[in-house]
């Protein structure tokens, strides 16, 4: 006690990096639950950037522990990547543990991400090609690798045998792809798991014990609600379940050692890879937003698509999570636009309105944003730490986003660094 969870409300990329970052200050427990190194997560302090992926980003505190729950899928030569890239910053690894039950992305998962993507044609979902739907898909097939068997030779041997030789089946009679050479993945994986051999602990009952000691966690999401497989904008998700409830399955907690839920926007929307975006700005504002605010994928380097707040988007979120409060990050991107818009239901082709995010894609389809308008600020407020000395334009634009979401904001981000925050 206590336990907060931190999630994404929009496509991702909404800096939870830096609030999980700042909360991680006051945390003994960091916990990550699902997805993969499809995440990016940026960390900036005092000038020094961290670009996390799978590795929670609590590791920058030395004393934390770091947790990586069994919802998690794990690429183990990415992973010993970041663990270098850290240790050669100075940065320790020693307090990092990864559950047995977590599941390992092989050589033939990005593959696969890879040709099943071109196969789509035009339809593709723009996948970061990490190989995580393809992992998640073993998984619930029943024929994944788990990190308990990385670290068992004998296990990971017989494992490779059997699902790489089905593997090497659909690549190469599926797709007309090239088959991978088992006895080198295998000799390949096995001084992966001798390097992660050390790490691997019962998530589930680190973070059992921490709780019941009175220690206070904090668990770590990744992308993000309109990304979830159920409550996403399916197909153009994620093969995860990024949502608060995510948590619990992911890391091997039940849902009542929950505390509080935190989630993160940006005070505009972004997004990466293909799919519905009501309230995309095709134009110049879009560029500028996409400029000013560095849009760009921190896993992938892609330009990130740019548009309003779109709060029928947040208001589904505030419901699907339980959220108790929001963080509105990058505030201080929109200086210097004339007249903001906040979306603030949708108009649907029949002439009605809206303000719940429609079910599913179908019915999306046609949906037209209704805007409301703000007048826009010029003041430089990167250094704006308290609500007070925000100009008023701002907060204007900030207590009808609280109406129109229906969920108090505490938290205002106004520039990348970890001391660039409003707290209320
Ligand atoms: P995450 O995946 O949600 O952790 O977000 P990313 O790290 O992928 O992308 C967020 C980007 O915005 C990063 O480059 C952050 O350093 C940056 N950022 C976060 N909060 C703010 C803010 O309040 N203002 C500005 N200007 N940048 C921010
Ligand atoms: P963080 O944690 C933004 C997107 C991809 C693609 C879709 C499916 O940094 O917010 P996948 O590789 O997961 O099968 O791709 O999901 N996506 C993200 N977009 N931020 C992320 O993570 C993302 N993780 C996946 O761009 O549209
Ligand atoms: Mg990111």
């Amino acid at each position: 006690m206590p336990a907060n969870i931190v999630v994404g409300t929009q496509w991702g990329d909404e800096g939870k990096g830096k609030i999980i970052d700042i909360i991680s200050s006051r945390a003994d427990v960091v916990v990550r639950s699902q997805g993969g190194n499809n995440a990016g997560h940026t960390v900036v302090n005092n000038g020094e950037v961290y670009k996390l992926h799978l590795i929670p980003s609590g590791i920058l505190y030395k004393d934390t522990l770091c947790l990586i729950g069994a919802g998690v899928v794990l690429d183990p030569k990415d992973f010993i990547g970041e663990l270098d890239n850290l240790e050669s910053r100075g940065i320790s690894t020693k307090n990092l543990k990864i559950d047995p039950r977590a599941h390992v992305v092989m050589p033939w998962h990005i593959t696969l991400d890879g040709l099943s993507e071109a196969f789509r044609g035009g339809k593709d979902i723009g996948t970061t090609k990490r190989g995580i739907g393809p992992t998640y898909m073993d998984k619930y097939e029943r024929c994944g690798i788990r990190v308990y068997d990385l670290v068992h030779p004998d296990v990971l041997a017989e494992k490779i045998q059997t699902t790489g030789k089905l593997k090497n089946k659909i690549i190469t009679e599926v797709y007309g792809g090239n088959a991978f050479d088992l006895d080198a993945v295998t000799a390949e994986y096995t001084e992966y798991g001798k390097r992660l051999a050390s790490y691997v602990d019962d998530v589930s009952v680190l973070t059992f014990e921490a709780d019941k000691s009175g220690k206070t966690i904090m668990f770590e999401g990744a992308q993000a609600t309109l990304l979830d497989i159920d409550f996403g904008t399916y197909p153009y998700v994620t093969s995860s379940h990024p949502l608060s409830a995510g948590v619990c399955i992911g890391s091997g907690v039940g849902p009542k050692m929950i505390t509080n839920i935190i989630g993160v926007a940006k005070a505009y929307t972004t997004r990466v890879g293909k799919g519905p975006f009501p309230t995309e700005l095709d134009d110049e504002t879009g560029d500028k937003i996409r400029n000013v605010g560095g849009e760009f994928g921190t896993t992938t380097g892609r330009p990130r698509r740019t548009g309003w707040f779109d709060a029928v988007i947040v208001r589904h979120s505030v419901r699907v999570n339980g959220l108790d409060s929001l963080a509105i990050n990058k505030l201080d991107t929109l200086a210097n636009i004339d007249t903001l818009k906040i979306c603030v239901a949708y108009k649907k082709p029949d002439g009605s309105v809206t303000e719940h995010f429609p079910a599913v894609l179908e019915e999306l389809d046609g949906c037209e944003p209704v805007y409301e308008e703000f007048e826009g600020f010029t003041e430089d407020i990167s250094q704006c730490r308290n609500f007070d000395e925000l100009p008023k334009n701002c907060k204007k634009y900030i207590t009808r986003l609280e109406e129109l979401v229906g969920c108090k904001v505490s938290m205002i981000g106004v520039g990348p660094d970890r001391s660039q925050i409003i707290e209320r």
